[in-house]
């Protein structure tokens, strides 16, 4: 069995609109966090455990499977990626540790609000340059590969897991965060 790369490719490029859609609301409670006040942090705990569920869990490793693809495939067209897969790792364990902090706050432990801060700063930062990489160089070469005719991959490589907070069925511990989302 075989996948299209095509609508895979399709999907990665939503996930990282959506990704930037909580990095700016991410953003916007750690300023208020900044400012001493207490902002929402339910809801960054929120996006902080969405990225480990889906993004970390889903969303790079389709990718790594598509850049592993790649590499074996072209290597003439796999320059320089070698990091992409540290990068993957890097945002997952700082999203996990923002994510254990937050969750720590939350409960009414005592977790420098400086801290915080700058965590979640280099958490939004890491994660934006790292899409920025994909959308301008790294998905481009696997459309590349699409166009020169290797437009599939073994299915049993593909994670399927749905989206629980922007797929069809909203997982209830999302809800919030869901509301928080809608224009
Ligand atoms: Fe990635
Ligand atoms: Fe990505």
């Amino acid at each position: 069995m075989a996948d299209e790369i095509a609508p895979i490719l399709t999907g990665l490029r939503q996930d990282h609109r959506n990704m930037a859609q909580l990095l700016t609301l991410l953003e916007e409670q750690v300023q208020e966090i900044f400012d001493e006040r207490d902002g929402q942090l339910g809801l960054m705990v929120d996006i902080m455990r969405y990225m480990t569920v889906y993004p970390d869990a889903v969303h790079h490793p389709n990718e790594d499977m598509l850049y592993a693809e790649l590499r074996a495939a072209r290597p003439d067209l796999s320059q320089g990626m070698a990091r992409v897969t540290e990068d993957h790792l890097k945002i997952g364990d700082q999203g996990l540790e923002l994510r254990e902090k937050l969750e720590m706050v939350a409960s009414g432990n005592a977790v420098r609000r400086k801290e915080i801060v700058a965590d979640a700063l280099r958490y939004v930062k890491a994660l934006r340059e790292h899409m920025h990489w994909e959308e301008s160089d790294l998905f481009r070469r696997l459309d590349k590969l699409v166009a020169d005719g290797h437009g599939q991959i073994e299915s049993a490589t593909v994670v399927r897991r749905p989206d629980p907070l922007y797929g069809p069925i909203v997982d209830k511990q999302f809800r919030s965060l869901q509301d928080a989302l809608a224009p």
